[in-house]
């Protein structure tokens, strides 16, 4: 029986859905499965480790690269990537096999998936994100089995991968982007919710008063999508909240 580590960051649930059915697909093909947060240290005693998350600004967010640099050294312990994005990537996967590779670790099969936006800012990009999400579903459970047999591969494009991910190690674009978050004070009933769920601290509470604080936000939109109220707008229009079902439980735990 095999045993597989898995990591996983969500900031609006797609990349949990994706966590969920790799979970899922390992086990029914006869694998041990920990499924786990990125707050978790990385146990090397398995015989695959895989890392999910999203792509964010053509790399990913800074606290999954924050992770991903406090990993272990290893002797060749095996590590796969699946990253979830809208359309186009660039600045991750190469740089993070660049990355573990350096930590020792042996690069085994990375994959990214097409999924809903984190951003549903129109009723077009709901339908376009369900049907998205379903063939993600689909695709990743492939990924799998073709994990397990040994048939994936991890490609890396040196240059522009490290000028892609250049980009987002700048903090003044997560914190221009992170201004595009507003809370209306007048809708937000002060329940905290998204103040506990915020992965980076970002969000403060005085006296039940939302603010956010864009010089710390990575703009995961986590407390755009949950809201009870649907209390935050993006660029000035409301979103279209997707909630993945056990996601908010998940974080909580
Ligand atoms: C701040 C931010 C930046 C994003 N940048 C990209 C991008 O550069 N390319 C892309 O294809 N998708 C991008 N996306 C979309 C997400 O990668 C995609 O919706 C992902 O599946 C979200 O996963 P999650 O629901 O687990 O958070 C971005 C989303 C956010 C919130």
């Amino acid at each position: 029986m095999k045993s597989i580590g898995l990591y996983c960051f969500s900031g609006t649930g797609n990349t949990y859905i994706v966590a969920k059915a790799m979970e899922e697909a390992f086990i029914k093909r006869g694998c041990e499965v920990s499924l786990n947060s990125m707050e978790m240290p990385v146990d090397l005693n398995k015989d695959m480790v895989g890392l999910v998350f999203p792509v964010a600004i053509q790399s990913t967010f800074p606290n999954v690269w924050e992770f991903v640099n406090k990993m272990p050294q290893s002797e060749g312990q095996r590590v796969f990537v699946v990253d979830t994005m809208e359309a186009f990537s660039g600045g991750v996967i190469g740089p993070m096999k660049k990355m573990l590779i350096k930590k020792g670790y042996k690069c085994v099969g990375a994959k990214e998936l097409k999924m809903a936006t984190s951003m549903q800012t129109s009723e077009k990009k709901v339908a376009e994100g369900l049907s998205k999400n379903e063939k993600a579903i689909v695709d990743i459970s492939d990924f799998v089995e073709a994990l397990l047999s040994g048939e994936t591969t991890w490609r890396r494009v040196p240059l522009l991968s490290d000028w892609m991910r250049s980009i987002s190690r700048n903090r003044k674009i997560w914190t221009d982007m992170s201004k595009k978050i507003e809370v209306r004070h007048d809708v937000c009933v002060g329940c905290g919710l998204c103040v506990r769920n915020c992965p980076v601290k970002a969000i403060d509470f005085p006296d039940k008063r939302i603010m956010l604080n864009h010089d710390k936000c990575i703009c995961c939109m986590r407390c755009v999508n949950y809201c009870p109220k649907n209390a935050f707008t993006l660029g000035g229009k409301e979103v279209y909240q997707k909630k993945v079902e056990g996601f908010m439980q998940s974080v909580n735990k």
